[in-house]
Parts: C-alpha cells; structure tokens; sequence
C-alpha cells in the first residue's frame, strides 16, 4: 500500500510540472488571464486530494479525467474551453462549453440554468461566476464567502402545520453541481433553557438510489415550501430552522464539521 501511495505522488509531481508547462505558453502573453485562471478550482480539478482519494477509490478510472484533466494533468486548461485552433479564436459559447462538463448524470447545473429566470433576462454563467472584472477566477462554492446570502428561510404556524418558505439567488438549481453537494434544512424546538425539544431534517441534493438518479435540488425561481405536519413542539417556546451546505457526500448535519450556514430564521411561539 504504502509504495503505491509513492507511486501517486509521483506521477502528481510530474501532472503539476507538465500542466505548467502547457499554460505557459498561453501566459506568455496573457499573463493576468493566466494568473486569474490559476486560482481557480478548475485549474486543480485533477490534484485536489478531494478528487486524488475518490479517484483512487475508482481505481484510477480514466474517464474522470475527460472533464478533470482533458488535456493537462493537473485540471481544466485553456484550450478545454477555447479550442485547440489558435487565434483568432471565436467567443467561447457559454453555457454550452460548460455543458459538456457540467452536465452530467447526476447533476443539472446547466439545464435548470436554461429554464432559468437568469437566463430569460440575458444572464450567463459568466455574470455570476467571473468575480466583476472578467477575470478567469470561476469563483463558486469552494470560497465559502461565495455562499453569503444566497439563501433566505421564512417560518409560519398555519393550524397544526408548520411552513418553511425557502429561496435562492443562484441561476440553477441549488446545490449545483454533483451529488457530494448537499443542502439541509435542519428545523429545532427549543424550550425555555434552550434545550432541543424537537428536530426534523431534510436533505436537497441529488441521490442515486440504486443506480437511479434522483433530482431533489431546490430549483431557480420559484422556491420550495415545506410542510411539516404535527411538529412536537409542545413543550417548545421558540423554533429555528437552518439552511446548511456541504460539498462532501455522505456527510450529515450532525458529525458538525464542514458545514457552513445559508440561512437561519428564527419564530417565537410563547
Ligand atoms: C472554463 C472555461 C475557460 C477556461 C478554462 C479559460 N477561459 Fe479564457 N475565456 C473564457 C470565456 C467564457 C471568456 C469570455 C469571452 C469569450 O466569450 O471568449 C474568455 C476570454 C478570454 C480572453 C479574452 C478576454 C480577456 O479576458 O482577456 C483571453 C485572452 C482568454 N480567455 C485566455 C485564456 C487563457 C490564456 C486561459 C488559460 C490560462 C483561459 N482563457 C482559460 C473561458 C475560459
Ligand atoms: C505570442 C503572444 C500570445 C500567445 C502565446 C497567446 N496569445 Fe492569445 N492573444 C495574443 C494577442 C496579442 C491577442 C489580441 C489582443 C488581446 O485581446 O489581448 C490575443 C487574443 C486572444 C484571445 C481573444 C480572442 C482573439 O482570438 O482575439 C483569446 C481567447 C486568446 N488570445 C487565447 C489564447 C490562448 C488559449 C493561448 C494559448 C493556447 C494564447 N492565446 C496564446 C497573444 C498571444
Ligand atoms: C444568478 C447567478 C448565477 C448564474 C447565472 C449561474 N450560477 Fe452557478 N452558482 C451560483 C451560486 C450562488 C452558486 C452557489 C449555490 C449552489 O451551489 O447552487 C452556484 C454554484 C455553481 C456550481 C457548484 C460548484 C460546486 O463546486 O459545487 C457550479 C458548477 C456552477 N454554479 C456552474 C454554473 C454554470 C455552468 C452556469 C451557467 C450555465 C451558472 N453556474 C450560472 C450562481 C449562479
Ligand atoms: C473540461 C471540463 C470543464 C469545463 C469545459 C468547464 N468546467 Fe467548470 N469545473 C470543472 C471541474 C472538474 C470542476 C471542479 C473543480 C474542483 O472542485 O476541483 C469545475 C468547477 C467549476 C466551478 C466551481 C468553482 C468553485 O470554486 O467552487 C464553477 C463556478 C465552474 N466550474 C464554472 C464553469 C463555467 C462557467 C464554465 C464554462 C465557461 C465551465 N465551468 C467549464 C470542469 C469543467
Ligand atoms: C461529466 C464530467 C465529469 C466526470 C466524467 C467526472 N467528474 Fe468529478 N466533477 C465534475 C464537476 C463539474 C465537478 C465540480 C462541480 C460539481 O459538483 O459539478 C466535479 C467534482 C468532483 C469532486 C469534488 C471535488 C471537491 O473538491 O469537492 C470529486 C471528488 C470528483 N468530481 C471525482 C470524480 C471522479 C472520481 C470521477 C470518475 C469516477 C469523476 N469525478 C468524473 C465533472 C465530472
């Protein structure tokens, strides 16, 4: 095991040394694009140890690097989305050069963006995920400040129903991206010493369930009311409902780490 794991780095080293290489020649004479495009995820997508321990797991499957690393190891490169044919080249078709990575089994980042009202008002992926300046950065989930108030929660009692409104502001459907992307709504009584009382949570994201794929993001748009019948809050004198996100499969609310809150609102009930 242990000389495989020498192995690895290996031939990570040598990813890192060869991608260098072949965005050095376009960073030559673009070298802020290139600068901005280094800080992206993207460019890593191949040498993150996120993707480095599921791609071991996969047993090194090759066709994770047709969107990971298509044309140098250490991730996404310019000519993935520009085209091999040099200059001039054409405006780069947004979202459907995204597409062809971030439409996938499993996820529907670019659909649900099409039927979005973002896109009816002449947005693209770009207004969102560029930072202010064009640069090359692809901001997204994995700086958390990017999260900041995408997300809002709005409570009501209506007879022996509880209500939780929820919204967003992304341009898709929420999480986007994968299926290790999750939100939970996380809803709690609490009594008068502050103790949980009653709890019910739910997951938003994508399932495969026995191989079937399972859409339950939270769409654009529209937002999501959730009814709770009948919620113990009996001995309850407040109740807070939480909106979490996590980039990490598998991972629920209560193993606490990694985490990070959307939203939070809070009722009162005596
Ligand atoms: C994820 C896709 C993607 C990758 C990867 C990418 N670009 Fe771009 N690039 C775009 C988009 C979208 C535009 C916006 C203009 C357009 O439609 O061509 C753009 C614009 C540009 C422009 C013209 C405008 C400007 O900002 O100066 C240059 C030059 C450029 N890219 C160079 C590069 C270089 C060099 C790399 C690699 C370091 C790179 N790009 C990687 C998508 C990408
Ligand atoms: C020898 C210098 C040089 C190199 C190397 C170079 N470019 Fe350019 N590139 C230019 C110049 C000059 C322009 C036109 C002025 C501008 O937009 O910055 C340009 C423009 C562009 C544009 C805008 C659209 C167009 O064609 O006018 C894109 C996109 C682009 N380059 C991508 C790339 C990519 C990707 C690479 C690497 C495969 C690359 N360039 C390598 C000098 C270079
Ligand atoms: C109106 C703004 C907006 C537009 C337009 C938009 N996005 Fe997003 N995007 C967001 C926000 C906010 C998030 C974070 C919440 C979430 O995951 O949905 C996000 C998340 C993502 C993620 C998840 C990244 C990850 O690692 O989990 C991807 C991928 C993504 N967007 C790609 C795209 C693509 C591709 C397009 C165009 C088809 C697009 N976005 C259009 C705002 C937008
Ligand atoms: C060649 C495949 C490929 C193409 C083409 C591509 N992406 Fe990505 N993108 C990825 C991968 C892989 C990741 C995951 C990177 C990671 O988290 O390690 C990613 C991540 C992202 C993220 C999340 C960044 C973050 O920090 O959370 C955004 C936003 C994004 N891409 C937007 C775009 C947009 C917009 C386009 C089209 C202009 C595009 N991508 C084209 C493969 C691609
Ligand atoms: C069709 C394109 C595509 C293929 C094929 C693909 N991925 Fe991805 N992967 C993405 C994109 C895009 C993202 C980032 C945003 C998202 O979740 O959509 C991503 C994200 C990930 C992440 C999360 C990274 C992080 O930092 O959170 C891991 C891990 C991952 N992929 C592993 C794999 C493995 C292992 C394979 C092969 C079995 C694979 N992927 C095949 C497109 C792809």
């Amino acid at each position: 095991m242990r000389r495989l794991g020498r192995l690895v780095m290996v031939f990570v080293l040598l990813a890192v040394d060869a991608a260098g290489q072949g965005m050095g020649d376009c960073s030559d004479c673009h070298r802020s694009v290139a600068e901005s495009f280094s800080r992206s995820a993207m460019s890593r997508a191949a040498i993150n140890p996120v993707f480095l321990a599921e791609w071991r797991d996969k047993g090194h499957d090759p066709a994770c690097l047709g969107c990971h690393a298509p044309s140098t190891a250490a991730g996404v490169a310019c000519v993935d989305c520009h085209g091999p044919g040099g200059h001039p080249y054409a405006p780069v078709a947004v979202p459907d050069t995204c597409g062809r990575c971030h439409d996938a089994p499993g996820e529907v980042t670019v659909r649900s963006f099409r039927d979005s009202s973002a896109a009816r008002n002449g947005k693209t992926c770009l207004d969102c995920h560029l930072g202010g300046n064009q640069s090359h950065v692809f901001i997204g989930p994995s700086d958390p400040a990017y999260l900041r108030d995408v997300a809002s929660l709005r409570l009501a009692l209506a007879g022996d129903r509880l209500m939780v409104a929820i919204r967003h502001r992304a341009g898709h459907s929420l999480p986007g991206g994968t299926t290790g992307r999750a939100a939970w709504l996380v809803v709690q009584g609490r009594d008068g010493a502050g103790a949980i009382t009653w709890q019910e949570r739910r997951r938003f994201g994508w399932l495969n369930a026995e191989s079937v794929w399972q859409d339950n993001t939270l769409p654009p748009d529209r937002g999501v009311m959730i009814e709770i019948e009948n919620p113990g809050l009996a001995d309850s004198v407040e109740v807070t409902a939480r909106l979490l996100y996590s980039r990490r499969a598998g991972v629920e609310p209560d193993s606490g780490t990694g985490f990070q809150e959307l939203s939070r609102a809070t009722m009162i009930l005596r």
